[in-house]
């Protein structure tokens, strides 16, 4: 057992910061004395003090041997891993370290479509190509779900010489399919389970919580500390589980990606959100549980709102309780116009607004008072009468996707582009990632054959007020599709 009380990134920092010196390294502000006074008008100088670079003292984030090393360690063992990565740049980055340490140019990687956009980043880097399987769907709430132990059977079944396969768990809405099974069923072929798990780092700290990744067979998982715990904004982190995970390409991928300057603020956070979840990570989980519970069951009691619970669909093992979603369109308002009234005029403001749902992460961030405002706000919502854009039969059907690949999304993002009007794009390959925000999951990716659901699902969100991220032509009326050239076998992108 590691000392847990210990914080060596934050003592050293401190530190550091004390002693008398003349800096002559970068940053240029030297420890605040040139900072901009706009920036001490909004933060004070003392942040300052410690926002230093690699000093022989503070370690080295990509060969660590000291302070980092420690620090690195002391949250591997608080989050059952063997090793474990700090990151600076989100888990982003480590979703697409990843895939670099494990996938090559030409290498197939199974994964559902329900994906960040992180990963498409990932298989265009590495050059890896997607085998797409669907997660399973809630039609009521129209909800992407799990992928299942079988239908990843069947694709490694179809596919035995993939080498690694991908999985989100928890989905943005704290759903968790089961893992342990999929992990069975990847582990048969002897290649690793990567796992998204931006949204749950949380996991580890309470019983009642879904099963952490780690803890169920994952091989790799990537968690937002600053997403659900106490970390600072883009610091994540990435666990190694087991052996079947280069640890030297890893390494070198997340140098590749990473910034040479690494942010000691948030290698800092890092360390302080591992240390009180070491110390008072149960304590923490089980307000939070409570507190989330608690407004469940109010909201569940208000006239108009529907609160997802469990379910029995497939894909469907558990739900992260402090995860809320509510379904807002039987008031006949959509997710993204309740959520701006909300924000704009009630004072409360949601994760991620989706077509008929608004869902909020309840963490150990949130009080009382915050759930009071929530439940008065969701009254003065309901006390109001809309004019009914969306209404229960309203579906995105985001299950409708298609993943038809004609070409790598790497060949595709490298491929001559050129414009067409949208509405003449169907049978075209997409050579942009096209993506509702949030979620951050792609409608589109490089290399997919656009269709006319594709086209449906993307007008429905913008006429509904949603914000479509990643097209170039910002009003979207045009879409880049790539060049081809039509071959015996069919057609293939035109690289430049
Ligand atoms: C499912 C999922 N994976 C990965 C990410 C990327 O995480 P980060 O913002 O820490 O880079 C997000 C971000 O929203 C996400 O929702």
């Amino acid at each position: 057992m590691l000392e847990q009380t210990k914080a060596p990134i934050i003592e050293t920092l401190k530190n550091c910061a004390q002693k008398l010196h003349a800096p002559f390294y970068a940053p240029g502000h030297k420890q605040g004395k040139g900072i901009p006074q706009p920036m001490i008008d909004l933060l004070g100088t003392k942040v300052f003090r410690v926002d230093l670079p690699e000093l022989p003292e503070l370690d080295n984030l990509f060969a660590p041997e000291s302070v980092i090393q420690e620090a690195q360690e002391l949250a591997a063992e608080t989050f059952g891993a063997l090793h474990t990565r700090f990151l600076v740049n989100g888990s982003t980055v480590g979703i697409i370290a990843g895939i670099l340490a494990t996938c090559g140019s030409g290498d197939k990687i199974i994964l559902p479509r329900n994906i960040h956009q992180s990963i498409v980043s990932g298989l265009i880097l590495s050059g890896a190509i997607p085998i797409f399987i669907h997660p399973e769907y809630d039609y009521d709430w129209d909800m992407a779900l799990s992928v299942t132990p079988e239908s990843v059977a069947q694709a490694l079944a179809k596919h035995p010489d993939a080498k690694a396969v991908i999985m989100v768990y928890p989905t943005y809405h704290g759903i968790c399919g089961d893992i342990v099974a999929i992990a069975q069923q990847v582990h048969k072929y002897d290649i690793p389970l990567l796992v998204d798990e931006a949204h749950g780092p949380h996991f580890a700290f309470h019983p009642e919580l879904p099963t952490p990744a780690l803890t169920s067979g994952a091989d790799l998982t990537v968690q937002s500390i600053h997403k659900v715990l106490g970390a600072m904004t883009q610091a994540s982190m990435l666990h190694i589980g087991s052996k079947r995970i280069d640890l030297y390409r890893l390494s070198q991928a997340l140098q590749m990606l990473q910034s040479s300057s690494p942010n000691y603020l948030l290698l800092a956070s890092l360390d302080a959100a591992r240390q009180q979840m070491a110390l008072f990570g149960e304590e923490l989980m089980s307000q939070t549980l409570r507190l989330a519970n608690d407004t469940r069951n109010r909201i569940s009691q208000l006239p108009n709102f529907a609160v997802f619970e469990n379910s029995l669909n497939l894909g469907f093992v558990s739900l992260d309780q402090t995860r809320l979603t509510i379904k807002v369109s039987d008031m006949g308002l959509s997710g993204y116009e309740a959520d701006q009234i909300l924000h704009q005029e009630l004072g409360v403001t949601c994760e991620l607004p989706s077509l008929k749902h608004l869902t909020f992460i309840i963490s150990l961030g949130n009080t009382k008072t915050d759930i009071e405002h929530l439940i008065t706000a969701l009254v003065s919502l309901s006390d109001q009468s809309y004019e009914g854009k969306v209404d229960e039969a309203t579906k995105l059907e985001l299950s409708l996707i298609d993943f038809a690949m004609a070409t790598s999304p790497r060949d595709a993002f490298f491929a001559h582009k050129y414009y067409l009007p949208i509405a003449e794009s169907v049978g075209f390959i997409s050579g942009e990632l096209i993506c509702p925000y949030p979620p951050g999951i792609p409608v589109l990716i490089p290399g997919e054959i656009i269709t006319k659901n594709h086209l449906k699902i993307l007008e429905q969100v913008q006429g509904l007020g949603g914000i479509i991220s990643g097209c170039s032509d910002p009003i979207f009326q045009n879409i880049k599709v790539c060049k081809v050239k039509t071959t015996q076998k069919g057609f293939i992108a035109v690289l430049t």
